[in-house]
């Protein structure tokens, strides 16, 4: 395959003055093992995150609470100061427990201060993006979020939040939430084998608002398809490169953030955004979300 030269294209995120490259990274993999305290090898952390922006990846999604505060301050380490195009969007509703555990927490002092912990880390006056993340490890729930949500726009209002996104959530919330505050981006769980979004996605898409798959890989337990891997061969790809230009070819307001520790891995990923799809593979790909239970709810 050639070297990327668009990213996937660009997508504008409605209400904003943000255009993002299709192609973005995710920040979680610079953490150590587990997403917990630092990696094994920092310089290769830093390597990473200097060479996505050298490729001309313009975004980049955290959280403060990968590490904690870890992936934040290697961010800080490698890019500060930050690019005029880049933008760093960040999550907040949660927290890590001594051991490393996961804590969800939406009260008003954990969204406040882990508000505060991002603008730290990173050394910023204002975040671009903020994902209220709700719900539970990779499926959302039916909670209203109109508490938290309020709570964040008024941050929004004092001047520390530009925009605000939801995480791992459902139509019904987004509408709740668009009562609240202009909503940029949902992030929820999404992948060629993960379907249960595919309404969403569409009803987002004709709403403008961008969809920005977590686990585009498969996470914690990578991708693997035999759909995948003859689809790679025959495309003299990789399997990985397949999955994500699947998504790049799924809607037009799907934007990438491949999480990778790995330089390697990173070139590899954005170079996807070069391969092309034939139908005839497209259908064979459609089918994975089939037979692994396409669980469509939305
Ligand atoms: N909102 C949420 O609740 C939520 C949840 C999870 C993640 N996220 C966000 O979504 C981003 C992406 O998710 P993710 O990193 O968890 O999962 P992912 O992108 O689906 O997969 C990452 C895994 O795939 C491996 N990988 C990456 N590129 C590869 C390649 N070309 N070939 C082989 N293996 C490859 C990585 O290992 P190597 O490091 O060895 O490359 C890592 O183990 C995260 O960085 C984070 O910002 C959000």
């Amino acid at each position: 395959m050639s070297q990327p030269t668009n990213l996937g294209g660009s997508f504008p995120l409605s209400a904003t003055f943000i255009t993002l490259h299709r192609m973005g990274y995710g920040a979680m993999q610079l953490a150590g093992p587990h997403v917990f305290g630092p990696p094994r090898d920092r310089n290769a952390a830093v390597a990473v995150l200097r060479e996505a922006i050298a490729a001309g990846v313009n975004h980049i999604d955290t959280s403060d609470f990968y590490g904690p505060h870890v992936t934040n301050q290697i961010i800080r380490e490698a890019l500060h100061p930050y690019p005029g195009n880049l933008s760093i969007v960040t999550k907040v509703g949660a927290r890590r427990g001594d051991d490393g555990s996961w804590i969800m927490d939406t009260s008003r002092q954990n969204l406040t201060d882990s508000v505060h912990d991002n603008l730290r880390n990173l050394s910023l006056d204002i975040l671009d993006v903020v994902n209220l993340r709700v719900g539970g490890v990779s499926a959302p729930s039916d909670e209203s979020i109109e508490a938290p949500l309020t709570v964040l726009a008024e941050l929004q209002q004092q001047g520390l939040i530009r925009h605000l996104g939801l995480s791992n959530v459902t139509p019904a919330q987004l509408a709740e939430a668009q009562k609240i505050a202009p909503i940029v981006c949902i992030q929820n769980f999404y992948n060629v084998a993960q379907r249960s979004d595919d309404t969403f996605v569409n009803s987002l898409a004709a709403q403008g608002i961008a969809y920005v798959p977590f686990f585009p890989l498969g996470g914690f337990n990578p991708l693997q398809a035999t759909e995948l891997e003859a689809a790679a061969a025959a495309l003299n790809a990789t399997p990985m490169q397949v999955a994500l230009a699947w998504l790049l070819h799924r809607s037009p307001n799907i934007l990438l953030i491949p999480g990778t520790s790995s330089v390697e891995h990173l070139r590899e990923n954005l170079q996807a955004a070069s391969l092309q799809l034939p139908p005839e593979i497209l259908a064979d790909l459609d089918a994975i979300g089939q037979h692994v239970g396409n669980t469509a709810k939305h």
